[in-house]
């Protein structure tokens, strides 16, 4: 039995294979964040001959490709990815995904945004068949907390502030618990609507293009014609 960490060793080591074919060297690769991209991040950097850099999306995952001598871009510099590659906290058949577990979520879509595709890379145990059983992370505007908590309780959540807890954007995370995601594009978009959030971690308006799944019996790859 392989432990999850293994898992998602497997499963980083199989995105750097899936991806590399792809970089030329003056490609730039858009970079998430967590502990699945974290060995991603480790993985990629035997390579770092074979592309210009990367675009990150947090301050920890900046301070690791820094420390193993990948170059780190800002994003104001770079007009486009082809590529973004980032872990998930639930995964659905549709590839709508819960992230922010870790808090990035708001730079996490911007430069996912940015890139005209998404690599979601993943242990077997992200894959629900509805997402919302994970608290879904909105980070807030600190002065909106309890006015953007009262509609969140509204759409029927129960909105728990994280705490001691500040994202790099200086702002405060509300998760979610209770919910039952059925259409979560028009969740989505509904949060998005409340004046003073920042971000959703709803990412399903824009998913991902493929995902990448290890379980025991290997790495499996995850397409939209296969729902
Ligand atoms: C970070 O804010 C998140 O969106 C992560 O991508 C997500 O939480 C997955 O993290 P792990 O790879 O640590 O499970």
């Amino acid at each position: 039995m392989y432990t999850q960490t293994e898992l998602k060793a497997h499963v980083a080591q199989a995105a750097v294979e899936f991806v590399l074919p792809q970089l030329r060297t003056d490609s730039i690769l858009g970079v998430g964040t967590g502990s699945t991209v974290d060995l991603f991040i480790d993985a990629l950097a035997a390579h770092k001959g074979a592309f210009k850099g990367a675009v990150s999306s947090s301050e920890r995952s900046t301070r690791r490709m820094r420390d193993l001598g990948i170059t780190v871009y800002d994003l104001n510099d770079v007009e486009s990815l082809l590529w973004y590659v980032d872990g998930a906290d639930e995964l659905d058949p549709s590839l709508a995904m819960t992230k922010g577990g870790g808090g990035a979520l708001t730079r996490e879509k911007i430069v996912a945004s940015v890139a005209k595709n998404f690599l979601c890379i993943a242990d077997a145990s992200k894959e629900v068949a509805v997402l919302g059983a994970f608290p879904l992370p909105v980070e807030v505007i600190p002065m909106a907390r309890a006015a953007v908590a009262r509609q969140l309780a509204a759409l029927g959540g129960n909105p728990v502030l994280r705490a001691d807890f500040i994202t790099d954007n200086g702002c405060q995370i509300l998760d979610v618990h209770g919910l039952q995601i059925q259409d979560p594009k028009a969740l989505e978009q509904r949060i998005n609507n409340i004046p003073g959030v920042v971000c959703c971690g709803l990412f399903a308006l824009s998913g991902a293009s493929i995902a990448l799944i290890a379980s025991q019996e290997g790495v499996q790859r995850r397409e939209l014609s296969d729902s």
